[in-house]
């Protein structure tokens, strides 16, 4: 249903013309086209709204800005100075202290091959990029998920540019209007993915045009929640690498923030402080029985809210987000520190569980059934170590091991510090299943025979120990790295991303890998996958530059337990103080 979208243009349908961002030749063409979206944007939601009037082309300012506050319903136009000429210059290049490695040579000039430009300037990566594959599908797109270590590798080699173009130009298509046929989703969602397509005007004239994909044309007609959490990771960390702190601070950027967390903060028939979504909204975007709670866009909400409460300018109209925003964290660090553990301690206190209980101290709180734990797990679980399980809902716990949801909630602190050690144990010491050999497992275990066709509804390239379904990740090799310089496991970073390198380059930078260890390439796993390529490249970087890794993640932030602490002192469970809060089962 959805085509391109040029804002301004008479469209149609008014539904479908706010969206997206384009360029020709001719720069009178553009102002007059987008001073007409101005007028045509009336809206009736109480959010605070920017129109930018020029695009964002360097020289474009001043922005027109219509304030819509949320808390006092004030309406506001206003000019506000664009920052956008403000160039990082002087970013710090981390120029390798050593020549190179072929393979690392390659990488590099690979990922700059992936590059995607807009109106001459660079915007993004396409998600992979092989000569020969004559039915690229979507991957010939920029995916803002497979975007982030891209961008990780440019920062880190000083080049800001791509990023800050990145940012501003996926910020102009987060979506305000109708997407999927007569539906419209939450004000604030990323799109997935955007292309830059060329499309003829009058005469021989020709224009470039960003389209995006909100998930309308998926496979499944997912809505990626992760999106918009990936884009907030991704601005704090270009401000913490670059220095450049005007683009966060700036108001189109800010109310962007503002969208992204509004959506997630929205009231709903929720009981959890945990977000609520369906099936295969994160980095595994198909049917896997990952609807509910997941742990992946737990992990990465907290990192948001985190990054958020960083970023937010706090005015009068966003101290209640801001407050929102502290007691979500509070809770939601809690709620996944307490219920989604597992280790031997736990998981005999699992085994033992009685259910139905009625009252307000329950035990078993979620009513679980200690008969669904599984067996493979009886035996797996370490005697040191635990994790987080993947899931949690009323009478169910899905007791799979997901990594990417794991190594997050180590970076961003949403796990205490020993549960953080925990993790790297268990992985350290179940290296042969979640490493095995190819850096890393997406999930441990695969789901097979009949639970495999109920679950994921026969899907043919989930099948067991292939692609979302147990298969191996490069991609996810960047955020162990970062994890494992956390927690001062070094050792074990160096380990998987020199078996990563010694195979990476003569495998041609497969997407993923098939097979219990990770010894074949997937099935059908494109090859030159750029977020492949950019993650070992960034594992390269951060583990030879390790104080640039501690500008992305999060310590312990013992304010928030403290405010836990006290929420929970009022059911009279805890004390309340900075102290109880250290030495509680929290830290
Ligand atoms: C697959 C992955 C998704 C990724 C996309 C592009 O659909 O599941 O996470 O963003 O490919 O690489």
């Amino acid at each position: 249903m959805s085509t391109v979208f040029r804002p301004g243009f008479a469209s149609p349908s008014i539904a479908f013309a706010n969206r997206g961002s384009f360029c020709v030749a001719s720069r009178a063409v553009v102002r007059q086209q987008h001073s007409t979206s101005v007028e045509t944007r009336v809206n009736e939601n109480n959010f605070e709204r920017i129109y930018v009037q020029n695009g964002i082309a360097a020289e474009a300012k001043p922005l027109v800005v219509e304030r819509i506050d949320k808390d006092e319903n004030i309406r506001e136009v206003v000019s506000v100075e664009d920052g956008s000429a403000e160039n990082p210059e002087g970013v710090e290049i981390v120029s390798p202290r050593r020549e190179e490695s072929d393979i690392e040579k390659e990488a590099w000039k690979l990922l700059n091959d992936a590059v995607v430009r807009y109106c001459g300037s660079p915007v993004g990566t396409v998600a992979a990029n092989d000569p020969g594959d004559k039915t690229p599908l979507n991957y010939d797109q920029v995916f803002i998920r497979d975007f982030v270590p891209s961008a990780l590798a440019f920062l880190l080699r000083g080049e800001g540019e791509i990023v800050r173009n990145f940012l501003l130009h996926t910020l102009q298509l987060q979506s305000w209007e109708k997407t999927v046929d007569c539906y419209s989703p939450g004000q604030g969602l990323m799109p997935a993915s955007f292309k830059v397509r060329t499309v003829s005007l009058d005469g021989d004239k020709t224009e470039e045009v960003l389209d995006p994909d909100f998930g309308e044309s998926a496979i499944g007609r997912v809505a990626l929640w992760t999106l918009g959490l990936w884009w907030i990771i991704l601005l704090r960390a270009y401000g913490k690498i670059t220095g450049d702190y005007t683009l966060q601070e700036r108001v189109d950027v800010q109310t962007g923030i503002k969208l992204v967390l509004n959506l997630c903060l929205a009231d709903g028939f929720d009981m959890f402080p945990s977000l609520l979504v369906t099936d295969g909204s994160c980095m595994i975007d198909r049917r896997m029985g990952i609807h509910g709670h997941p742990l992946e866009i737990q992990a990465l909400f907290y990192s948001s809210l985190r990054c958020g409460r960083e970023m937010l300018t706090v005015t009068d109209g966003s101290k209640n987000l801001v407050r929102a925003i502290n007691n979500r964290l509070s809770a939601l660090s809690f709620h996944i520190r307490e219920y989604y553990w597992v280790d031997m301690k736990k998981m005999n206190e699992i085994y033992r569980y009685k259910t139905e209980e009625y009252s307000l101290d329950a035990t078993n709180k979620f009513n679980i059934y200690p008969e669904q734990i599984p067996l493979w797990l009886m035996d797996w679980i370490p005697e040191e170590g635990g994790y987080l399980i993947g899931n949690l809902q009323p009478a169910h716990m899905d007791f799979r091991f997901f990594t990417l949801g794991n190594l997050w909630s180590v970076i961003s602190s949403l796990s205490t510090p020993k549960q953080n050690e925990a993790i790297l144990n268990l992985i350290e010491g179940k290296w042969n299943d979640i490493v095995g050999h190819m850096p890393l497992k997406i999930c441990y275990p695969a789901l097979e025979n009949e639970e495999w066709r109920i679950i994921t509804g026969s899907d043919p390239k989930n099948t067991a120990w292939s692609y979302h379904n147990g298969g191996s990740w490069p991609t996810l090799l960047w955020q162990f790295t970062l994890a494992c310089i956390k927690m001062g496991r070094i050792d074990l970073a160096r380990k998987a991303v020199s078996m990563a390198e010694s195979k990476l380059g003569a495998d041609r930078w497969p997407e993923y890998y098939d097979t219990r260890t990770g010894k074949f390439i997937g099935k059908q796993a494109r090859l030159y996958q750029t977020w492949t390529i950019a993650g070992f490249l960034t594992s390269k970087v951060l583990l030879e530059n390790p104080e640039k890794a501690s500008l992305l993640f999060w310590e312990e932030d013992y304010e928030l337990l403290e405010m836990c602490v006290c929420a929970l002192s009022k059911t009279g469970r805890k004390k309340c103080s900075r102290v109880a809060a250290k030495s509680q089962i929290l830290v």
